[in-house]
């Protein structure tokens, strides 16, 4: 396990999967009934962007620097930019929030928020970054996998499931439609959100294609490219695919899209699609 986030914490990628996550959170808060998040892939929550991985990579500037900088945002775009501004008073950026901790600040008293962390040395630090908070439960060195299968459904019937992982072997995108086979028997009316690299756009197209496969009740993937994808050795762009969507998601996707699309470009050919992989029957 040679994947550290913490060289690519606020990029691009972040920005994408950190605003579409917070699109889903807000949706879970506006009914009373208690929730439940798992992220299987949680990394370590909190992010120092003046550190030296950071620093190497400059990956960030790309990411979060130009959003935070950017003029004429969505209206959906305020709370992600805000609780990422409450953690750097002032006009240094220092900090950047990871998924846990984007998850924890929208939890109530009686909603939980489960995280799996691989990596020996993440895992302590995730565990150490949110020590204290009995809403929150580290599982730590547990694989986010095997998660899926041990902690659903939750006793809220309520919730989303954030999986997002480092992609480093070849088998990441099989792992997480198995994954995704185990947890739906167990939990077909939850949320499930993935986050996936584009490199080469046919790959992308074959694991939407074993998403249709498992006949989940319904699927939707947005795709955002940086720039064309003629260099499929190269991370151009992403997506997240969502199983069962929340009904607020789509809307505001109009607007968002088309924002970051520009805002993160990073050459000719920069796009974005939105798409039903699975309708609803
Ligand atoms: C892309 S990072 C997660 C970033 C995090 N979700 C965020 O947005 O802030 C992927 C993380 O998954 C961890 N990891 C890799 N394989 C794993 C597995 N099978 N189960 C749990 N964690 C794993 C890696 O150590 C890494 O910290």
């Amino acid at each position: 396990m040679n994947y550290r986030h913490s060289y690519h914490a606020g990029n691009f990628a972040d920005v994408v999967k950190h605003a579409l996550q917070l699109i889903c959170l807000d949706y879970l808060q506006q009914k009373e009934k208690p929730f439940f998040v798992l992220d299987t892939h949680a990394g370590i929550g909190m992010y120092d962007l003046q550190g030296e991985q950071a620093q190497k990579t400059g990956e960030w500037e790309q990411g979060i620097g130009r959003l935070l900088q950017a003029e004429n945002r969505p209206a959906c775009l305020e709370t992600y930019c805000s609780l990422v501004r409450s953690l750097n008073p002032g006009d240094n950026l220092r900090w950047y929030p990871g998924s846990p901790w984007l998850s924890q600040q929208f939890l109530r008293d009686h909603d939980q928020l489960g995280l799996c962390e691989l990596h020996p040395d993440d895992a302590e630090e995730l565990a150490d970054n949110f020590a204290g908070d009995k809403r929150v439960k580290v599982y730590r060195e547990e694989n986010g996998y095997i998660a899926l299968k041990a902690l659903l459904p939750p006793p809220q019937k309520r919730g989303l499931v954030l999986i997002d992982p480092p992609f480093e072997t070849t088998t990441e995108f099989n792992d997480i439609v198995t994954g995704l086979k185990h947890a739906l028997k167990r939990w077909n009316t939850g949320s499930y959100v993935i986050w996936y690299p584009i490199k080469d756009p046919m790959v992308t197209g074959g694991f939407q294609q074993m998403i249709r496969e498992l006949d989940p009740p319904k699927a939707y993937a947005v795709d955002l490219l940086i720039r064309h994808a003629e260099d499929a050795t190269k991370l151009n762009g992403c997506g997240m695919l969502f199983i069962n969507p929340p009904f607020g998601l789509l809307e505001p996707l109009e607007e968002l899209m088309p924002f970051l699309t520009e805002l993160l470009a990073q050459g000719e050919g920069a796009s974005w699609q939105g798409r039903w992989v699975v309708a609803e029957s």
